[in-house]
């Protein structure tokens, strides 16, 4: 800004907000599965923190691996973030397997299960970290939880591809997988339209269906199967002849990977295992195009989307979203609120309790208004008769 002479005027710094007693050093980990916008909170984090407070900032590698005995950080500097609201994955790297709650610890010859968030806390202290900032889902969320109630002062940042996440509208994440399926629906679409074929789009929601219901929405499907509702094969291959009889010589299916039958049970590429490995989802599409083609005897192939819905660059929606998270997991720290996780309530970031996000899982409301608006458009979602 110019002064009546027309000298410019340095802006003298901004005196950084008092924080809570004694924080000069925090750290920031990524857990559970990765996804597009993990990068956009880093970024925020980092550069909230040191532009704003002077804090320096940790980078803790492999989620809590990092924080075990053998684990690593770095310290994140702002020229270590630039250009990182665009890129997918972490830099960080993260793990959705040894849950430090129930960790798989060698003892003699033997695997056994042990809670080892204890060395977490003594490791934490060691490194004089005042406060964490977990990024994850409802997995890493509890294990935040358990270390906030040893006395780690902890904050929250969701992320999901599945949106399943309690206490927040929308995770990060989501909006990118969701495009991700909506533009595979929309190829699918003109070469099951040249072949009069049924197409078949398994995509990943393990307990919920919000990617495959909006996906399939926004990408015209005939067909939406959520694990939300389960599906009755005959009324999905009558509404598929129906099409067929009244013009329409190609159908799409979009089905959730935790879809099941009604009456029967989800469908595993790997079995869940008995030491707490929650095991693999897929096949629910193979199973449902072998069933439709079958019954209907039309032509029908089958498409998996997997983790190309988990890569690539955030959409703008996600940078945004990420990147306000981080800042306000920044801005939490600064005024004591530890135990907290900021979420999204309508266009406002806001926090709530992390207990809040982990009671339950955020489903699709069967008879909700997501739902009735597919319906409304003719979509088949399979409910029983
Ligand atoms: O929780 C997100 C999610 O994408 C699920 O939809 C899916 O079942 C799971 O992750 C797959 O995880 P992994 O990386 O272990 O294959």
């Amino acid at each position: 800004m110019a002064d009546a002479k027309g000298k410019v005027k340095r802006r003298t710094k901004k005196p950084a907000p008092a924080g809570p007693d004694k924080v000069k050093r925090i750290a920031i980990l990524t857990g559970g599965g990765d996804c597009p916008g993990l990068n956009a909170v880093i970024r925020g984090v980092v550069r909230a923190a040191i532009l704003e407070h002077g804090w320096e900032v940790l980078g803790i590698q492999d989620g809590f691996d990092g924080l075990l005995a053998a684990g690593a950080h770095r310290r994140l500097y702002s020229h270590d973030v630039r250009g990182l609201q665009a890129r997918g994955g972490t830099i960080l790297g993260t793990s959705n397997r040894g849950n430090p709650l129930s960790y798989p610890v060698k003892a003699s010859g033997k695997t056994v299960f042990t809670d080892v968030t204890g060395e977490i806390v003594r490791n934490i202290g060691k490194l004089g970290i005042d406060c964490l900032v977990a990024v994850g889902g409802d997995g890493t969320m509890k294990i935040a939880q358990a270390l906030f109630e040893k006395g780690v002062r902890v904050v929250g940042v969701p992320k999901t591809i599945d949106n399943d996440l309690e206490a927040t509208d929308v995770t990060f994440g989501f909006n990118s997988a969701v495009n991700t399926a909506t533009d595979a629906l929309d190829k699918l679409h003109t070469t099951a339209e040249s072949h009069h074929r049924v197409l078949v789009l398994e995509v990943m929601g393990r307990d919920c269906g919000w990617i495959a219901l909006e996906a399939g929405i926004a990408g015209g499907a005939d067909v939406i199967l959520i694990p939300e509702i389960p599906f009755d094969l005959a009324g999905i291959c009558d509404h598929i002849e129906k099409r067929k009889r009244t013009g329409s010589r190609f159908s799409i299916v979009v089905v959730a990977e935790g879809a099941s039958p009604a009456g029967g049970e989800k469908i595993y590429e790997r079995e869940p295992g008995a030491d707490g490995n929650p095991g693999r989802l897929g096949g629910v599409g193979r199973w449902v195009a072998d069933k439709i083609s079958l019954c209907t005897n039309l032509e029908t192939r089958v498409a998996v989307l997997g983790h190309l819905q988990r890569g690539g660059a955030p959409t703008t929606f996600d940078r945004i979203l990420a990147t306000r998270f981080g800042v306000e997991a920044v801005n939490l720290i600064a005024a004591g609120e530890f135990g907290s996780m900021v979420c999204l309530r309508g266009r406002k970031i806001d926090s709530a309790p992390i207990t809040a996000a982990i009671h339950g899982i955020k489903r699709v409301d069967p008879r909700g208004q997501l739902v009735r608006t597919a319906e409304a458009l003719g979509i088949e979602l399979g409910r029983m008769p």
